[in-house]
């Protein structure tokens, strides 16, 4: 059976992760996992989760199942949260919300649902974004093409040319697009932007499919959504892929949903018995913990405030990490080419060199992150910022 199978070579991040792993220095710095750390390298059970936790194991009196579409309760807490409370979609019950295993689960199934109701459609993704959109999208079959998005070695959006791609693609495509914090450049789009893409799609009868995988982790949970909000009032049909990995610290659990938007109630109806169907085919039901957890601090004031807090703190640290690196980079370079490092969102920036300088910074500097200079932001500390700056001036300089 499977003398076929060939050894396949390992995954880039897991490369990265056993060379980290590796290297004896002792003061090697970790860029490259994408997962939050605090200021003393742990990725903590956040407190609110700990405490909802503990509530949930001392009332459970049972492990059976719960549904196909998870947990009710979970399901409309995270529409209010992704859409807002005055969303029209919610108001004209024309959403309709699957609780699957992380924001991974959500993509695959929203790919099944595309390739299930239009298996022609071209899936637009951006250039570059995150790895695993690819195999998630493409291993249903889904062709895909790139939309430019950003210039890594001049440090800006190509915003004028993903307009001009879009407006080549075919009506009815589907254009993917990062909510905020984009995985791995760290751009996001701004209002003005925003308004010129939705435009776009309406006008080119293109269909929005939002991937927030760090709703909270820019600006805050209401001013992350905007741009989704804004591009799923004006399309009568969208989908959304939402994650909790990160803003509740829950990765492991897999807490995700895929929010469906139809042009009328029948039509969500319709939709919501495909995700159903496609979810059965492919996991039967989500795992319902984290889930659990999530639904119960989104549930109650006291949770939730404590929670806002926490966010708040992981959103102020990768902002205050942004800021020191790009300051130092500022005094050791003496311009202002990183300066980007400082404003732009989410745990990632791409450092915008080559895969050889990212080798050297990991051969001679012990710095280590994806080839193609993607940082991780949460990976920097009080104690290493001034050292990553003066390592990669070095670098640079060198080069
Ligand atoms: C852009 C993007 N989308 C989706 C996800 C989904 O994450 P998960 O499946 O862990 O919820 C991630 C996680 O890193 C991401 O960066």
């Amino acid at each position: 059976m499977f003398q076929q199978l060939k050894q396949l070579s390992p995954d880039t991040i897991l490369g990265v992760m056993a060379k980290f792993r590796a290297d004896p220095a002792a003061s090697k710095v970790d860029l490259g996992v994408g997962v939050y750390r605090d200021l003393s390298g742990n990725t903590p059970v956040l407190a609110s989760v700990r405490r909802a936790e503990q509530e949930i194991l001392a009332a459970q009196t049972t492990k059976s199942y719960v549904a196909a579409a998870g947990r009710e309760e979970f399901n409309s807490a995270v529409e209010e949260l992704v859409l807002g409370t005055a969303h029209a979609a919610r108001r004209d019950l024309r959403a309709r919300t699957l609780q699957t295993p992380g924001g991974c689960g959500a993509l695959r199934v929203g790919a099944e649902l595309i390739r299930a109701s239009s298996p022609g459609v071209t899936v637009h993704i951006s250039d570059p974004t995150w790895g695993n959109h690819t195999p998630l999208l493409g291993s249903s079959g889904l062709r895909l093409e790139r939309y430019p998005y950003y210039d890594a070695a001049a440090h800006r959006l190509r915003f004028d040319a993903m307009l001009e791609h879009l407006e080549r693609a075919a009506q009815g495509d589907v254009v993917l697009i990062h909510a905020c914090c984009h995985n791995p450049t760290g751009a996001d789009l701004d209002p003005a932007q925003w308004r010129a893409l939705a435009q776009l799609l309406q006008r080119r009868r293109l269909f929005p499919f939002l991937d927030m995988a760090y709703q909270g982790f820019a600006v805050d949970l209401d001013a992350d959504a905007a741009g989704v909000r804004f591009v799923t009032e004006l399309m009568p049909e969208a989908l959304v892929a939402s994650s909790f990995s990160k803003n509740l610290g829950l990765y492991r659990e897999r807490v995700g949903a895929l929010i469906a938007i139809g042009e009328n109630r029948d039509r969500a109806d319709a939709v919501m018995s495909h995700m159903l169907q496609i979810a059965r085919s492919i996991y039967s039901m989500p795992p319902d913990h984290g889930a659990a957890i999530a639904a119960r601090i989104f549930a109650d004031p006291t949770l939730k405030q404590e929670w806002l807090l926490e966010l708040a703190a992981m959103r102020t640290r990768i902002g205050d990490m942004r800021g020191l690196l790009s300051r130092h980079l500022r005094e050791v370079i003496g311009d202002g080419t990183f300066d980007f490092i400082g404003t732009q969102h989410g745990m990632f920036s791409l450092l915008g060199v080559s895969p050889e300088t990212v080798a050297r910074l990991r051969d001679q500097h012990h710095i280590h992150m994806t080839p193609d200079s993607r940082m991780n932001l949460a990976g920097i500390m009080p104690h290493n910022a001034a050292y990553v700056a003066e390592s990669i001036a070095g670098t640079l300089s060198a080069a």
